[in-house]
């Protein structure tokens, strides 16, 4: 959530941190704002909006100066406005601090600064209290590495932050949230994603918790809580990670979806990797598979697939829900934790509850580098390549893959899965989107959109409305089919539409007798299928495969609804409203 950078430079840095600001809109977009170090203050601008149109109006990029922080935010305390977003100074204007996370101890902490050392607060936000401990600290011990030892031990909760001296230091502080060190040839640059990196730089230092890096004349020193020296490695970045851009679509959502046909062949391409967490998984009791949103959906189809497949019993756990559920998670098992991302808050902690257990931790992950991997015993790569849309597509057919390439392990091969015709029904759904086109044109103006799936297809249901939620803003729900009956059928009546998904597998003949109960109650069928039906107001047909690689290729179909439903109604797919790509807050 919310993206954190600092960066000391040779040159006025103001519009390169510009620049990074806007890779990174992704995490978090309600406001922005940059601080700056002239040659003897700190000077701050920031504002309510994105970074183009504060910039525009505000000419940050034009600051001047060679050592600055920035910010976009996603709120989490105190509303969207110009006082909340970030820099935040202290009172004497002499530390300016940009912050991801949440100090959970900060109500206390503004009362003890408010009582005991006179300060006043300008914002609602729980961040405030960091520039002005930090302040009092360097104040009393005239050393920026004390100071920030003597404030974190104040902090509580999960948090990195990236602060700025007026005395030219530049600190960036980690617990639980991303941080990174950019390591270029002239400037060194603090990020929360490597996305945000600039084209030069292609070397970084991934801090690990309870670290702190502190820069000074442009030479970096980093440092654990205790203030001891911490070893560290430098990464090279992969290529495709710096400079990501649309290319020549219009969003990043429309080039993501179209690029499937590609990454669907590169997914878990690591076969030692793949032997490895198949074996984990044949030889463990129980199996737990937990995730967030997308990917959450991911270890519904995975109970499906390894049990129908592979006669495995796997479980899955909300990662959100993880705790609440903690004491019947039985010791020793497997945790099987899936994250795009793998920054996701509610997925950490799932595993940490696991790691309490004695669960070994395995992981399928989009960045090699993420907190996740580094918490598991093993994981697997979707290798997809940056997602910088919001919704999540490419990584949801990679992470289909690949749980269909590990339970194909587990049987011997007994699913016919060749990744080259998926890629091929992919470019065919993409070659011809005209009756997605006309379908949308007549919907856009809908309030509900059902959507309904049998078996493995009801996870890709809850899949399809989360898309269509996140996107469109439409009131979506995915529905298993047979549980219309039991209520939902109440709502149906000649306002209503349907999404049926229904490839012509064992759930077709089931799926045909719910759509007739539905058109005896005058609601509109649209039918995601490779047969057409007479039932259907709309058609929207996809290619026959397999009968059990139906999920694969019907996703593909029901993210270009989603997608060309919300440019239809005018909004941006990308930076859907209130959400943030990688939710590193529970
Ligand atoms: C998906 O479209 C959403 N943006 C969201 O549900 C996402 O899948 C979830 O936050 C989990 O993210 P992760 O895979 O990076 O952990
Ligand atoms: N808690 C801080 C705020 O609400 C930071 C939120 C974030 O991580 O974006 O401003």
């Amino acid at each position: 959530m919310c993206s954190i950078l600092g960066l000391a430079g040779d040159h006025d840095i103001a519009s390169t941190l510009i620049e990074s600001l806007k890779k990174m809109e992704y995490r978090g977009y309600d406001s922005v704002g940059v601080a700056i170090k002239d040659k003897s203050d700190i000077l701050v601008k920031k504002g309510v909006g994105k970074v183009n149109v504060v910039n525009h109006d505000l000419s940050m990029d034009k600051m001047s100066g060679f050592t600055g922080i920035g910010h976009t935010r996603w709120a989490t305390h105190g509303k969207v406005t110009k006082e909340n977003a970030h820099p935040h100074m202290c009172n004497t204007n002499s530390v300016g601090v940009v912050h991801n996370g949440i100090i959970e101890n900060y109500v206390e902490l503004r009362k003890d600064l408010e009582n005991n050392h006179g300060i006043t607060f300008k914002s609602s936000t729980d961040t405030e209290v960091i520039p002005n401990l930090l302040q009092i600290y360097f104040e009393r011990l005239h050393d920026v590495k004390k100071a920030i030892m003597a404030t974190v031990k104040k902090l509580k909760g999960h948090y990195a932050f990236v602060a700025l001296f007026k005395t030219g230091e530049l600190a960036g502080v980690k617990n639980h949230e991303p941080l990174i060190l950019g390591v270029g040839r002239t400037d060194l640059l603090l990020t929360s994603d490597v996305v945000g990196l600039p084209d030069d730089i292609s070397s970084a230092i991934y801090l690990e918790n309870n670290q702190f890096v502190i820069i000074k004349e442009r030479k970096h020193k980093i440092f654990d809580f205790e203030g001891n020296v911490a070893q560290f490695v430098v990464k090279t970045i992969p290529k495709n990670y710096q400079n990501v851009t649309k290319e020549s679509h219009k969003y990043f959502t429309e080039k993501e979806i179209f690029e499937q046909p590609e990454t669907i062949l590169v997914a878990g391409n690591d076969e030692e990797h793949l032997d490895k967490i198949a074996d984990l998984i044949h030889n463990s009791d129980y199996v737990y598979v937990t995730g967030s949103g997308t990917s959450y959906n991911i270890a519904v189809i995975a109970k499906y697939l390894f049990s129908r497949f592979a006669g495995k019993k796997v479980e899955h756990v909300m990662a959100s829900e993880a705790k609440y559920s903690s004491q019947y998670l039985i010791p020793n098992s497997t945790l099987f934790a899936i994250s795009q991302s793998g920054e996701s808050a509610d997925v950490l902690e799932a595993v940490s509850i696991g790691k309490k257990k004695n669960f070994k931790i395995i992981s399928m992950i989009n960045s090699e580098n993420s907190s996740l991997a580094r918490e598991s015993v093993f994981s697997i790569g979707l290798n997809c390549g940056p997602e910088i849309g919001v919704a999540a597509t490419k990584s949801f057919t990679s992470q289909m893959a690949i749980l269909y390439k590990i339970v194909n392990k587990l049987c011997d091969g007994c699913i016919d899965v060749n990744f080259k015709v998926i890629s091929e029904a992919y470019a065919s759904i993409l070659s011809d989107v005209s009756e997605i086109q006309k379908l949308v044109k007549d919907i856009k103006d809908i309030q509900n959109l059902f959507v309904i799936g049998r078996g493995i297809h009801y996870p890709i249901a809850k899949e399809a409305a989360l898309k269509i939620k996140e996107i469109t803003y439409i009131h979506s729900e995915g529905i298993a089919a047979g549980e219309l009956k039991h209520g939902p059928l109440a709502l149906m009546d000649g306002s209503a539409y349907v999404l049926v998904i229904n490839p012509d597998d064992d759930s077709y003949v089931d799926n045909i007798s719910t759509v007739n109960e539905i058109k005896s109650r005058d609601a509109k069928v649209i039918g995601v299928s490779n047969k057409p039906d007479a039932n259907y107001d709309y058609w929207i047909p996809i290619p026959t495969v397999d009968p059990a690689l139906y999920p694969l290729v019907e996703i593909v179909s029901l993210q270009l609804i989603a997608y060309y439903l919300a440019v239809e109604r005018g909004i941006d797919p990308d930076y859907p409203k209130n959400l943030a790509k990688s939710v590193t807050v529970k």
